[in-house]
């Protein structure tokens, strides 16, 4: 199925009249269970289920309107850049019927030195802005499968707290949605350790691709990471911290392990990731229950429960701590 078919069955009926302006926030997610691996690339499904949790006020801002005669892309108040329009352009495409611009207005609040400006917050704000312009009408469920189309983490954006990215097992994409996870951890945090604010070299995109026509380990993925997803749910749900903690941190190590045995290899570490890492263990050796998760980039983030926040404080002096459930 394309790309197109798909969007057209997910709209039918639920055109209406179009609005003047739409607009939309949406929070970074962190995968605690990693979506790794395509199933089919044309409608972006994932090979396996991820589980993830949102920086609560960290995200991204966007508002769409119609534009006369050409479209207009701006990113923190300036014409964005090239690779940035293009990735927007290629998306509103999808949806613009013929003669239609748009006028794009997006803002990222988290510094952009956290290497965490990502497409998840920019694809979930931007398909709620365009549902609100366009007066679709759609709902999370179906607005998260339209997000997955511009970037797969980005279904996972569309909620608060704890969510979920079935894989689904349809060949036309229908059951892979994402839906929040209702279970609230106010004592949660994340702690996020910069090691580079540079572009990812290469993107997700070709990251997992190479990992999965490339290394034999990735067999082993799928299983491992549904075998995860279960765990951290059960973890979720039970308040379990070591258990959630060690099960992510694993997730993540499993899914670096895989794209170190791709060729050629995949290695998003820098030294000093790898030092921040041993650090980690070595303060767990002394039973201080502080894990992290990886992305496909050098950063890490850290995972720990609010009253251990002084002490990651003293260990990791430049650490940004982030509260993903605050209070009202
Ligand atoms: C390692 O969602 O950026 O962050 O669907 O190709 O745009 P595309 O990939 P993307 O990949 C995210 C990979 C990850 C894990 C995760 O967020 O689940």
């Amino acid at each position: 199925m394309t790309r197109q078919k798909f969007i057209d069955q997910l709209l039918k009926g639920s055109r209406r009249k179009p609005g003047t302006r739409g607009e939309a926030f949406a929070p970074a997610n962190i995968a605690l269970c990693k979506y790794w691996g395509k199933r089919d690339a044309e409608l972006n499904l994932p090979a396996n289920s991820s589980l993830s949790i949102s920086l609560g006020k960290l995200g991204t801002r966007t508002v769409v309107k119609f534009a006369k005669n050409a479209d207009r892309i701006f990113l923190n108040g300036k014409p964005a850049p090239k690779a940035f329009t293009r990735r927007v352009l290629a998306y509103l495409d999808l949806f613009r019927k013929k003669g239609q611009f748009f006028e794009v207005r997006t803002k990222n609040n988290i510094p952009t030195a956290t290497g965490l400006a990502s497409s998840a917050s920019g694809f979930a704000a931007l398909i709620q802005a365009l549902n609100e312009l366009m007066g679709w009408k759609l709902r999370p469920r179906e607005l998260s499968m339209l997000a997955r189309l511009g970037s797969g983490s980005a279904a996972r954006s569309l909620y608060d707290g704890f969510a979920v990215w079935h894989a689904g097992q349809r060949p036309d994409g229908m059951d892979s949605y994402a839906e929040a996870v209702d279970s609230a951890w106010p004592a949660l945090r994340i702690g996020i350790l910069e090691v580079s604010a540079a572009r990812k070299e290469p993107g997700s995109t070709e990251g997992m691709n190479r990992t999965r026509e490339t290394s034999e380990l990735y067999q082993a993925w799928p299983a491992q990471a549904a075998c995860d997803f279960d765990e951290l749910r059960a973890a979720i749900a039970a308040k379990d911290f070591p258990m959630f903690g060690k099960t992510a941190e694993n997730n993540a190590m499993a899914m670096h392990a895989t794209m170190l045995a791709a060729w050629p290899p995949l290695c998003y570490w820098k030294p000093r990731s790898l030092a921040l890492m041993q650090k980690v263990w070595e303060v767990r050796e002394y039973g201080f229950e502080l894990y992290f998760t990886m992305d496909a980039g050098p950063n890490l983030k850290l995972l720990f429960l609010e009253n251990d926040a002084r002490t990651v404080r003293k260990l990791f002096p430049k650490v940004q701590i982030v509260t993903p459930f605050p209070k009202a």
